[in-house]
C-alpha cells in the first residue's frame, strides 16, 4: 500500500498522497489541501520546506554534501568533462556522443552574431553601468530581435533556441565588459572553441591576436562546470516561474540574471572579494570580521559562508579551493587574498557560532580568487557565474514547459486591515 501523509485540524482528519523521489526523498503532495480543507494553506516563507516541482536534472543532498547532474557526480564531471559536454548533459539528459557534441558546438558557433542594433541599446547605458544590469537588459532585448515564441514540443525549434541562447549570452557578457572599459565590442570567432571564445572576447585587443593559455582555458572550463546547475535556487526558480506564464526563454533568462545578481545569491562572489580586500586594507584582522559576523546588532555577514541547503561542505567549494591553489601555482602567482580567505575559513570552521549553525564556505568563497587570477575584474564575477548557470536555466525552463507545469502563483496569509469605509480627504 502506498504511504499517506495525515493532517488533523479541528477534529478533522485529512489524508494526502506521499511521493518518493529516486534518491528516497519524501514529499507530501498537498495539491488538494486547500480544496479538501475549505481553504487552509501552508505558510513557508523563503520556501524552506516546499518542493516547487519534480525534476530529473540535478540531485543535491545538502546534509551529505552531494551534488550530481543527471546522476553523474560533480567531481567526476569536473575532472573528466568539458563545459559544453556538461551543458548538453544537463539540458538533454545524456552525455553527448561525439557527433552530437560536434553538432552542438557547430550550431552554437552558427548563432554567435548579435544584431548590430543591440549596440544602439548598449550605447544608452552609462559607461559605469554594472555589467549584470547590462546583461539582464540586453538578454531581455534579444526578445525584440527574436519575436516568435518557440514551440517547445518541436525538437528542432527548441534545439535552435537553446543553441542561440548558449551562443549569444557570452557575447553580450563580453560587450558589457567592453562597455565598462570603453573598448570596441568583440565577436566570437569560429576558430576558437566555446571557452576560448569567452576569453578572447573578454581580452582581445583590436591590434593583436589573442593567445590561448591552456592553464587559463582549463580553469575557466572547470569553474563553469561547477556552476552549471543547482536545482531550485533563487535564480532558477525565477526562470521557471517567469517561464510558467509561457514567457519566452530570453525573457525568463533575463529575469534569472537579475535574481542571480543579488549579494545573497550569485552576487556573493563579488561581495567576497570586496570583503577580503577590505579586511586586508583594514590591517588583516580576520578575528575582528568574524566577531562582526557573529554580532546580531551588526548587519555584516561573512560573504561566501552559509547556504540554504548545504549544512555540510559545499562540494563545489572543495573543488574550487584546490583549483585556486593549483591555478596560482601554475601561473606562478601569489594572491594575498587567498591567504586571508584560508585564514578566515580556518577561524570560522573552528568557531562555535559557525559550527552550531552549520555554516561552511559556499561556491562563491573561492571562485573570485580564480577569476582574479584569470584577469577578470570584480564586477564581472557574477556575469561569469551567469554564463556557467546558463545551461541549468535552459534545462529547467525546458523541463518545466515539457512537463506542462501550471503557472506559478503562490498564495498568501493576509494580515492587513479588515474592510474599512473610505473617508474623504477633509475627514481624515
Ligand atoms: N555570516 C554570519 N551569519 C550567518 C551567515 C553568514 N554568512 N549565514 C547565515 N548566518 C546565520 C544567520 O544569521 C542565522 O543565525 P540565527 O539562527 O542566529 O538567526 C543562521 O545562520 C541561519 O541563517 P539564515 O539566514 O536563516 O539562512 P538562509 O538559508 O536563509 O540563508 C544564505 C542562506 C542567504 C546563503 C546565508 O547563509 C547568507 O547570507 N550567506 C552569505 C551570502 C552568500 O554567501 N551567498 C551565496 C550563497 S551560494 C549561491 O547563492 C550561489
Amino acid at each position: 500500500m502506498s504511504e499517506i501523509g495525515v493532517f488533523e485540524f479541528r477534529g478533522e482528519r485529512y489524508e494526502f498522497p506521499v511521493e518518493i523521489g529516486s534518491e528516497n526523498e519524501i514529499a507530501i503532495d498537498i495539491k488538494k489541501l486547500r480544496g479538501s480543507t475549505g481553504g487552509i494553506i501552508t505558510l513557508d516563507s523563503g520556501f524552506k520546506n516546499t518542493g516547487s516541482c519534480k525534476s530529473a536534472i540535478t540531485f543535491l543532498d545538502g546534509e551529505k554534501g552531494i551534488l550530481r547532474y543527471r546522476g553523474y557526480g560533480l567531481e567526476d564531471l569536473a575532472a573528466n568533462s568539458s563545459f559544453l559536454e556538461v551543458a548538453y548533459l544537463v539540458i538533454f539528459g545524456e552525455l553527448p556522443k561525439k557527433m552530437e557534441l560536434e553538432r552542438f558546438e557547430n550550431t552554437i558557433k552558427s548563432h554567435t552574431m548579435l544584431n548590430e542594433e543591440m549596440k544602439d541599446i548598449l550605447d544608452g547605458f552609462p559607461k559605469n553601468a554594472h555589467p549584470m544590469g547590462i546583461l539582464s537588459s540586453l538578454t531581455g532585448a534579444l526578445t525584440a530581435f527574436n519575436p516568435h515564441s518557440v514551440d517547445v514540443n518541436d525538437e528542432e525549434q527548441m534545439y535552435q533556441a537553446i543553441c542561440k541562447t548558449m551562443a549569444k549570452i557570452p557575447v553580450i557578457a563580453s560587450w558589457a565588459h567592453s562597455k565598462n572599459l570603453g573598448k570596441p565590442m568583440n565577436y566570437a570567432h569560429n576558430d576558437f572553441d566555446y571557452i576560448e571564445n569567452i576569453l578572447q572576447m573578454l581580452f582581445t585587443k583590436r591590434n593583436e591576436r589573442y593567445k590561448i593559455n591552456p592553464i587559463i582555458t582549463n580553469a575557466l572550463d572547470q569553474l563553469l562546470i561547477l556552476h552549471t546547475d543547482h536545482e531550485q535556487n533563487c535564480s532558477t526558480s525565477t526562470v521557471r516561474i517567469v517561464g510558467s506564464s509561457h514567457a519566452g526563454l530570453f525573457a525568463s533568462i533575463s529575469a534569472g540574471v537579475s535574481a542571480l545578481w543579488g549579494p545573497l545569491h550569485g552576487g556573493a562572489n563579488q561581495a567576497v572579494i570586496e570583503m577580503l580586500e577590505n579586511i586586508i586594507a583594514d590591517g588583516g584582522d580576520v578575528e575582528k570580521y568574524i566577531a562582526k559576523a557573529k554580532d546580531k546588532k551588526d548587519s555584516f555577514r561573512l560573504m561566501g559562508f552559509g547556504h540554504r541547503v548545504y549544512k555540510n561542505f559545499d562540494p563545489r567549494a572543495r573543488i574550487i579551493k584546490s583549483a585556486a591553489d593549483e591555478l596560482l601555482q601554475d601561473l606562478d602567482m601569489d594572491d594575498p587574498v587567498l591567504a586571508v580567505a584560508k585564514h578566515l575559513e580556518e577561524v570560522a570552521l573552528n568557531d562555535a557560532y559557525f559550527v552550531e549553525r552549520k555554516l561552511y564556505p559556499n561556491v562563491d568563497f573561492y571562485s573570485g580568487i580564480i577569476y582574479r587570477a584569470l584577469g577578470i575584474p570584480t564586477e564581472m564575477f557574477t556575469v561569469m557565474f551567469a554564463i556557467g548557470r546558463l545551461p541549468g536555466w535552459i534545462a529547467q525552463w525546458r523541463e518545466m514547459r515539457l512537463n506542462n507545469e501550471p503557472i506559478g502563483r503562490p498564495r498568501q496569509l493576509y494580515i492587513g486591515e479588515n474592510q474599512r469605509e473610505f473617508k474623504p480627504v477633509e475627514k481624515r
